[in-house]
């Protein structure tokens, strides 16, 4: 499944804030994307970066005159307004946000939002004390009242020095809200999807513990995939290094018997649980209170105990259940005997000692076994398009 922002048309309205440099790197961001970037500035906007800039980047026209002739909108003044599959002002000022509320149209920006129909998303960037005054506040309030997704502002230090709320957040962030509205109208909206990611820590004591090489990537791939379709997502999470995806629910966890309990108590009232973490399958039977002196006498047996299958333990009627397979040998037999015995809809084989496939890589090699004999194997793909594959296997279990 293509990434929703392939070929579309988005309208990125940029007003005049010192933040406008981010608007670039948003603008390569989508255009990396596959969608179709028009950008339409305020003039204040250009005092801090050039219409030349996103042009270079997105190779189409930039709209900042209304009355330029030689521009699409000199020619149909709301022709952006209507092509727009979304429409996102980042970053947008107290003065832009002010004109949105009462519905002016006296620039480039100011028509094109007033013009369209498309879902509008408002990132605001300024001043501390701005972005705090009542008149803001009152008019952010009449635009989510209207429909409008308020994204952000983030807290930190501002170009005037003060810390606080006012900072532009992160393009990565501003990519994820449009995901989440893009996936309003998605296959599994009103779904509601439990995941789980990463490896387990499992303590020794307490700066030591035994865990594994798995980084999230797989499991936070197919929460993002979920969301991008519409489904309501939690992820239940390892430690790792992952950024918390925009529009997902994150509860973190460091233990098997902590994922054991997190994802008990997500999977009530949910359609799924896809099981992508790597759960420590032992763990030591004593966690020593203080750090283990090496100097001293330590025994060198470390003694383990199992932890409990949460895969096999989860079970209710209609529950639709994933599990993953981390095999280096015996694949699909081996993937085969985890489906029978852990109650699964489906199981994901994965070879993880091939090159490309597993543990932290971008990628994975899977095959796809479901209950009834069902095989499918996709191929080499992206972790995020193995969850999309994931996710047409689920789709079609649901009741
Ligand atoms: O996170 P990445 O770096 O992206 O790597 C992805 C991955 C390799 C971790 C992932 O693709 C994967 O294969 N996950 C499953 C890892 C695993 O623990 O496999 P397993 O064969 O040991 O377990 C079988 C299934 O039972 C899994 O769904 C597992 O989550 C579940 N399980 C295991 C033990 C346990 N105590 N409880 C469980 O629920």
């Amino acid at each position: 499944m293509p990434s929703p922002l392939d070929g579309l048309p988005v309208a990125l309205g940029v007003s005049g804030s010192i933040a406008a440099y981010k608007a670039v790197d948003l603008a390569s961001k989508l255009t990396q994307a596959g969608a179709l970037v028009d950008v339409v500035m305020t003039s204040s906007a250009q005092k801090f970066v050039t219409p030349l800039s996103f042009q270079s980047i997105t190779h189409r026209p930039v709209t900042s005159d209304p009355f330029d002739p030689q521009t699409e909108m000199g020619i149909d003044h709301v022709a952006v307004a209507e092509r727009a599959g979304i429409v996102v002002v980042a970053p947008a000022t107290a003065n832009t946000i002010a004109k949105m509320a009462h519905g002016l149209a006296d620039d480039a920006l100011s028509v094109m939002l007033l013009a369209t129909a498309a879902p509008v998303i408002v990132c605001p960037a300024m001043d501390g004390n701005m972005y705090a005054n009542s008149a803001t506040q009152y008019n952010l309030g009449t635009l989510k009242d209207r429909g409008i997704t308020i994204a952000g502002p983030a807290v930190g230090r501002m170009a005037s020095g003060l810390v606080g709320a006012g900072r532009l957040i992160e393009v990565r962030e501003i990519i994820g809200h449009m995901s989440v509205v893009l996936g309003r109208s998605g296959d599994l909206a009103g779904r509601k999807i439990v995941v789980s990611a990463g490896g387990t820590q499992e303590p020794i004591d307490p700066v030591r513990f035994i865990s594994n090489r798995s980084s999230g990537k797989m499991g936070y791939a197919i929460a993002e995939a979920a969301r991008d379709r519409g489904a309501a997502v939690t992820i239940v999470a390892a430690p790792g290094a992952l950024a918390d995806p925009v529009g997902v629910q994150v509860v973190h966890v460091e233990t098997a018997m902590e994922m054991q309990n997190a994802v008990v108590a997500a999977s009530e009232d949910v359609d799924a649980l896809i099981m992508a973490a790597a759960v420590a399958d032992w763990r030591p039977r004593d966690s020593a209170d203080q750090k283990l002196k090496t100097g001293k006498a330590v025994s060198s047996e470390l003694q383990l105990e199992k932890t409990s299958d949460i895969v096999a333990g989860v079970s209710r009627e209609g529950l639709v259940k994933v599990g993953f397979a981390a095999e280096t040998e015996d694949l699909e037999s081996n993937a085969q005997g985890k489906l029978a015995k852990k109650g699964l809809d489906l199981i994901v084989a994965n070879d993880v000692s091939a090159e490309g496939s597993g543990f932290g890589s971008n990628t994975n090699e899977v095959v796809l076994i479901d209950a009834d004999g069902g095989r499918e194997t996709p191929g080499l793909l992206p972790k995020y398009e193995v969850g999309h594959r994931i996710l047409d296997k689920v789709r079609g279990y649901l009741k």
